[in-house]
């Protein structure tokens, strides 16, 4: 992927799992109490560094997880590399809909779009969780997607899961642009 191109990250997943902290906890190192539900959409801007020494740099989409918003924010599933499909680990309906939003998914975005799932909220105590690791595990090998447990709150894994499916969006669209470029000399 050329340095010049932006990498398009968007976050799902349903109303207060937690998707505009996770930015926040990304973007700024905070955390928000209050939830302040999205409207529509909005994105932030951000450079890295890979391993490998690119830099690159990253859109990232915060979407509204109300129904109401979904016809807005469905078109722009279509520009995005990666998707953290996020779902709150103390909410069980957030959990079952991972499969309607990976349906979304399948017919709204790119065929090529790298695709995480998160269980946020990890830092809540044992009593106030009802979806175990094992079950967002289950369901993650099941749609084939790679599984990380997070918090907003406390940071475990954030900054984890955006390196990881930047370093992945980096290979696989470095192939692809590789082969559109092999194709051309045919
Ligand atoms: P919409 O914009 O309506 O789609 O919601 P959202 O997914 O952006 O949720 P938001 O980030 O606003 O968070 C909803 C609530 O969950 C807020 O009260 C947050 O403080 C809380 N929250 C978010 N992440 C965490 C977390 O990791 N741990 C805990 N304990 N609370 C969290
Ligand atoms: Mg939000």
């Amino acid at each position: 992927m050329s340095d010049d191109c932006i990498n398009k990250i968007l976050l799902l997943g349903d109303s207060t799992v937690g998707k505009t902290c996770f930015l926040l906890r990304y973007c700024d190192k905070r955390f928000q109490e209050a939830h302040l539900s999205t409207i529509g959409l909005d994105y932030r801007l951000k450079s890295m560094t890979l391993k490998n020494g690119k830099n690159i740099k990253l859109q990232i989409w915060d979407t509204a997880g109300q129904d109401r918003f979904r016809a807005i924010t469905k078109n722009y599933y279509k520009g995005a590399n990666g998707i953290i499909l996020i779902y709150d680990v103390t909410n069980l309906q957030s959990y079952e809909n991972v499969k309607n939003w990976i349906s979304q998914i399948k017919e709204e975005a790119n065929p090529n779009v790298l695709i995480y799932l998160a269980g946020n909220k990890i830092d809540v105590g044992e009593e106030e969780r009802v979806v175990k690791t094992e079950e967002g595990q289950k369901i993650a090998d099941e749609l084939n997607l790679p599984f990380y447990e997070t918090s907003a709150k406390n940071g475990v894994n954030v900054n984890e899961i955006f390196e990881d499916i930047l370093e992945k969006i980096d290979e696989v669209y470095s192939k692809i642009e590789v082969s559109k470029t092999e194709g051309k000399n045919k």
